[in-house]
Order: structure tokens, then sequence, then C-alpha cells
């Protein structure tokens, strides 16, 4: 499969007045055309920065400290403002976890949807408008040619959500980023909005980047996940792999509310016990080490590297070292600490 999307070794981090937030610590990850990747991870892991990194959009604080973010083999860190606003919208479409930050309070939303299509698609106002139309239609918005009018103030949460993914598909781009989607709608349109997702993937080739907290919607729509945990990758692997393999004890944990795997669809991720490291000054080691059951000496003095499991499946866990213990002995029974 052609990668439509790289990231080697991105790092980003937040200036602030009590220094240095390391919110991305080094994330590689790829894309493949067509393809749906799930991204997992508590909250604070680096998720949505990440995310944010790659489209440009970080708050005046944060910087993009190292690494490469190759879309269609073109480095999109080393773009200029004017280069990334067209490839915002027209190839990329990123549905935020706060509507408000893609939608432009001054403008009304039939504007804000036609403007693009008439910029980039070269779509006569006409046609722009009509489209517009159908995508409102198309996320469930009644009504939909008189809301052309209103302002993003004048929907409600939902609505407002609903125009968002609107806005981010309009244009029909390669890849849609998903950041929790559908957590402020109702069942109903959540399940039409992922329909919708499904449908541009199958039909289009449209690739898909969904964060999200919901282990059944990830099984049911992304054939790949990438579980982060302290602004690092720390496994990745086919959905099957991480589902009914994982290798990496920060998996093990927010997997562990699900008591048989066939009611993965019915659960979310539930807490695990302890903090997250503090980003002001992330451990040496593995940033897990602190609240790992199974931690071992080595784990906190040295970073874990991505040890390949198979092909595709990767965990920054010392446990996968040939030279510890066996996965297959009880690890229970053993004593790591020291
Ligand atoms: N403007 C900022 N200044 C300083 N730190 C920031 C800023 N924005 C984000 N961070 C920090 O970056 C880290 C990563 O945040 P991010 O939003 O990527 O988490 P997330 O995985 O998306 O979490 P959630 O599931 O809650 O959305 C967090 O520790 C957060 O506090
Ligand atoms: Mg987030």
């Amino acid at each position: 499969m052609d990668n439509l999307l790289t990231i080697n070794n991105l790092r980003t981090s937040f200036f602030t007045h009590v220094g240095e937030v390391k919110a991305v610590r080094g994330v590689s990850l790829h894309l493949g055309k067509g393809e749906a990747l799930g991204i997992v991870g508590e909250s604070g892991s680096g998720k949505s920065i990440t995310m944010m990194s790659l489209m440009r959009l970080l708050e005046e604080n944060g910087k993009i400290l190292e690494g490469q973010v190759l879309f269609e083999g073109k480095d999109l860190t080393k773009l200029g403002e004017k280069e990334m606003q067209k490839i915002r919208g027209n190839d990329i479409g990123m549905i935020f976890q706060d509507p408000m930050t893609s939608l432009n309070p001054v403008y009304t939303i039939g504007a804000q949807l036609i403007e693009p299509l008439i910029k980039h698609k070269n779509m006569s106002k006409k046609d722009a408008f009509n489209t517009a139309v159908k995508m409102l239609q198309l996320v469930g918005i009644p009504g939909a040619e008189k809301r052309m009018k209103q302002y993003p103030h004048e929907f409600s949460g939902g609505m407002r959500q609903r125009a968002m993914i609107a806005m981010a598909i309009v244009c029909n781009p390669k890849l849609i980023i998903a950041d929790e989607p559908t957590t402020a709608l109702d069942v109903t349109i959540q399940a039409q909005i992922l329909e919708l997702m499904k449908d541009l993937k199958d039909k289009l080739n449209t690739s898909i980047i969904l964060i999200t907290h919901d282990l059944g919607v990830v099984a049911d729509m992304c054939a790949r996940i990438n579980v982060m945990y302290g602004g690092m990758v720390v496994e990745s692997g086919s959905t099957r792999d991480i589902f009914y393999n994982p290798k990496h004890p920060y998996t093990w944990g927010l997997l562990k509310s699900v008591p048989n795997p066939k009611n993965i669809s019915k659960e979310r991720l539930k807490p695990i016990d302890g903090q997250p490291p503090d980003l002001l000054k992330p451990p040496a080691g593995c940033p897990f080490t602190d609240r790992c059951e199974y931690a071992m000496k080595i784990c906190k003095s040295n970073l874990p590297p991505m040890f390949d499991i198979n092909d595709e499946h990767k965990a920054a866990c010392w446990l996968n070292h040939s030279l510890a213990l066996s996965l297959d002995t009880k690890v229970e029974e053993v004593v790591f600490n020291e």
C-alpha cells in the first residue's frame, strides 16, 4: 500500500512561563492511501498536538523542534503558511474536538462551506451553493438551505459539530483527521457520521486518522491502531494484534476494562491508576515505569526502542527484549521490581 502520510520522529514543545512542555516526543507513524488508522491513549498523551503539528495549527507558544511530516512525499513542516492553507481543507480535512476551532464566527456557515469550493475546486457560485447544501443535508442538518445563511453562534453545539464535519469533507480531502469527532453528538448522529466516513473511505479511497476513546468505534473503523502515552507512540499494530495480542503493559491497562474481547463494542477506555508523566521533566526511561506493575531496573533509566513483534506490530517495552523473561512465562509470578 502506498503511504499517503509518514511522520518521522516528530517533536513538538510548548514554551511556557514554567518551562518547556514536551508534548510530542518523537512520534513516528504512517498511513496508507484509503487506510483508517486509530489513535488511542489517555488524556494528555499528545494525540491532538501531534495532529495540530501536522496541520501546522499550533498555538503561538508551540513549536515543532524536529522531525518530518511527509504528505504525498512533501514535508509539511517546511511549507509556508500559504501552501499550508491550500493543503488544509483541500487535501486534509480536520474535525476538531472543539468545533469553534474551525468555524469562523464572523461568516455564515454557507459562506464558509462555499469559499473553499470556489477557491480550491474552481466551482461556480451556484454549484458551490448546491454542493454546500448537499453536504449539510449529508451530515444531518435539517432545513439545510435556510441554515446556510446562519452564523455559527446560531447553531447548537451538536449542529456546529456537524457543520464542522461538513466543512472538513466538503472538498473531498485525501485525508480526514477526526479528533474525537462524535463525543458531542447523540448516538444516532454519531452512527451516521461514522457511516459517512466509512463511505468516503470505501468509495473515494479517503484515508482517515481517527482519535477516539471509544474502542468499539476503533475496532469497527480502523485496520490499524497506534497507542500513545506520554507524548510517544508506545505500541502500534493491526487492530487484531492490539486487541488480542497487546505487547505493552500500558495497552494491557487500557484493555483490562474489557472483560471479554467480544464485548469491545460496548466498552470505553477506562483510566489506569497513577499519574501520567510530567512533560516538563519527562523521565529518562520508559514514561510508563512508575505506573507499570512489570517495571524492571532498565525501564527507569533507558527509553525502550520500538521492538518488532511482527511485520506491522511494534511495542516500546523492554519486556519484548530477547533477554527479558518470555512473556509466555506468567509475568505475575516473577518479581521484576528490585
Ligand atoms: N498551549 C499549550 N501550552 C502548554 N501545554 C500544552 C498546550 N497545549 C497542549 N499542551 C500540553 O500538551 C500535552 C498533550 O496534549 P494533547 O492535547 O495532545 O493531549 P490529547 O492526547 O489530545 O488529550 P485528550 O484525550 O484530552 O484530548 C498535554 O500535556 C497538554 O497539557
Ligand atoms: Mg485531544
